[in-house]
């Protein structure tokens, strides 16, 4: 039988609306990119990784990555790092800035993360991964979910030993990426693996890994058990395929529907990083966005040549002028920008970007 995608499941208390999840990742889940999943029929959303360190510390631009609006929640924000008691300070701030999850990343694969003892290499220290959950659940009322790859070296199956005993220090969920940090993004996601999670553990699984249709995550849930999805490159500059996923809804979105939520991701993304770290963030979205035959190929590196935002949504709207009436539209059903939760003790203002 087949799962319906659009059937609310939980994690502890949250209720999470679908079964859809919108993957957290590096330098592409702007607060913009979470908002609009959500709006795409994400049931949760993710934060990027967010150092502890760089939280402990107070880092301005660490600390931008816990703003939270009040239309993503459900909203998990992640956190990585190595030292418990660090991690269970981190997660008393990521509760205080209104998130609804605290998420533990045991799963990055790159050098600068796991040098330090973080992501990934927990998987091969299981003692030490179930202290650092232990100390966050411990530290938070928040349910506690972790993120997973299958092991560090290509055939790993690290995740089924650790997995079962973060269970037991206190996560309530967990999300398997079966690819070892060896493999990077390459090869398959190898969902047998998610399968073996599965009937290993009481916590609902979420499965990660190539989700990039309504088939295919309807093939991974029914074959694997898992309570959920999550998307992540699929989404990039196509919320569309987010709806597919979880609505069955397909068709191409029109130019100017493109236009209309590229124009709004670009404004929203300048309010939160600032004009001129936005310019440059917002370069692989164009090429993301236009791409997949809806603008012709010049027209992509036209924009990415342009220095401001301001020069990318004139030119949009040259090229697609009935986008300038999709975008008041949905700017006018968005709740107020400056409606979000910001920590008191934060160092930053609600623009400042860091
Ligand atoms: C650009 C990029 C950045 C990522 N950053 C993170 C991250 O910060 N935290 C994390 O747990 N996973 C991260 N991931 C992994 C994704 O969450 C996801 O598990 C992986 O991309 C597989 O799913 P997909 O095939 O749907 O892309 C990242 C992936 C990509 C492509």
């Amino acid at each position: 039988m087949l799962a319906d995608l659009r059937e609310s499941w939980w994690i502890g208390a949250v209720e999470i609306p679908t079964r859809v999840v919108l993957a957290p990742m590096a330098g592409v889940s702007v607060q913009a990119f979470r908002r609009q999943g959500r709006r795409f029929g994400a049931g949760l959303v993710c934060s990027e990784m967010v150092s502890c360190a760089g939280i402990e510390h107070r880092n301005e631009r660490t600390l931008g990555y816990l703003r939270v609006a009040r239309d993503e929640h459900p909203l998990a924000i992640q956190i990585f790092g190595s030292d418990p008691a660090v991690m269970g300070e981190a997660a008393r701030l990521v509760e205080a800035a209104g998130a609804d999850i605290v998420d533990i990343n045991f799963g990055c694969p790159v050098r600068k993360v796991t040098k330090t003892g973080a992501g990934a290499t927990l998987l091969e220290d299981a003692d030490h991964a179930c202290r650092i959950v232990d100390a966050v659940a411990r530290a938070v009322s928040l349910p506690v979910s972790v993120k997973m790859r299958r092991g560090l070296e290509n055939g790993s199956r690290a995740c089924l030993e650790v997995g079962p005993r973060l269970v037991g220090a206190g996560a309530q969920t967990l999300t398997l990426h079966p690819r070892s940090a060896r493999q990077m993004y390459t090869g398959t996601a190898d969902h047998s693996l998610t399968a073996e999670l599965v009937e290993l553990v009481d916590v609902p699984v979420i499965a990660s890994g190539d989700i990039v249709s309504r088939a295919k995550a309807q093939a991974v849930l029914a074959t694997t058990g898992a309570a959920a999805v999550m998307v992540g490159r699929a989404a990039q500059g196509n919320p569309w395929a987010l709806r597919e996923i979880a609505a069955g809804e397909a068709g191409e979105p029109s130019r100017e529907e493109v236009a209309a939520e590229l124009i709004l991701f670009v404004r929203e993304t300048e309010r939160e990083l600032g004009e001129r770290r936005a310019a440059s963030f917002l370069k692989k979205f164009y090429g993301w966005y236009l791409g997949r035959g809806r603008f012709p190929k010049p027209f992509k590196q036209e924009l990415v040549q342009l220095q401001t935002t301001d020069e990318v949504v004139d030119r949009l709207l040259a090229a697609a002028p009935a986008a300038a009436g999709l975008v008041e539209r949905l700017e006018a059903e968005l709740p107020d920008p400056e409606d979000e939760i910001v920590l008191d003790s934060m160092p930053i203002s609600i623009y400042g970007g860091g």
